[in-house]
């Protein structure tokens, strides 16, 4: 399984890219504006630390707005991919844009059925929210499943991103049900690096290596 960061911090993904293991970025409007910055000069930066898919959403909610917005953003980077709400608009808008070959992430995905028509309109990558659906007392984790099934049956292409990730458990049960990609929060990633016994093995080598006979 692949590791995108889901953010739009260039500290934490230039610190993230340093540890060998992001394949790719997600960013969404509510993580741009966290930041306080122009949205073009963020991404542009983000294709300067990651050589990778990097996710950039429009806001659009009709398709003629989105594949505007999508055809403007595509041309910063060509590592750019448009991330589309699944909406039927979205979809229009995926179809246009996969027969330019512009590459898109169809968003705020809950169901199999909307990842499965997403995917039937050209989509690249469809995000599946696992911590929204637990948020609300679904397993998120279920849609993962069913989404890897219904993609095997069929050897649809189209990769599926768990998303909404908020705990090192969520990264771990997607890569088990088959996920291509999971986007981790930066915290979480750090999680992810930690266990107790690692810290306590650090401690007790250290510890006894103060009693070999130095020279
Ligand atoms: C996906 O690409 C989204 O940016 C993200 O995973 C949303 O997660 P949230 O539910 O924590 O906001």
């Amino acid at each position: 399984m692949k590791i995108f960061i889901d953010t739009a911090n260039v500290d934490e993904i230039r610190e993230a890219e340093s540890w060998g293991i992001l394949s790719g970025v997600t960013t969404n409007p509510s993580l741009i504006a966290k930041e306080g910055r122009d949205f073009v000069e963020v991404v542009k930066e983000i294709t300067s630390i990651v050589d990778g898919p990097i996710s950039a959403e429009v806001i659009s909610l009709e398709h003629e707005g989105m594949v505007k917005e999508a055809r403007e953003l595509a041309k910063i980077h060509k590592n750019i991919v448009i991330k589309i709400p699944m909406t039927i608009e979205g979809l229009k808008a995926v179809k246009i844009l996969s027969s330019e070959g512009i590459k898109t992430n169809v968003t705020l995905i809950f169901s199999s059925a909307q990842a499965l028509l997403a995917a039937k309109a050209g989509a690249t990558y469809v995000s599946p929210f696992l911590g929204r659906l637990d948020d609300i007392g679904m397993e998120g984790m279920n849609l993962i499943r069913e989404i890897v099934t219904i993609f095997d049956n069929y050897g649809i292409e189209t990769e599926i991103i768990a998303a909404s990730v908020r705990h090192p458990m969520h990264a771990v049960e997607a890569a088990l049900a088959g996920s291509h990609i999971a986007t981790i929060p930066f915290n979480v990633l750090k999680q992810m690096t930690k266990h107790a016994l690692t810290d306590i093995g650090i401690e007790k080598f250290l510890k006894d290596w103060e009693k070999v006979p130095k020279k």
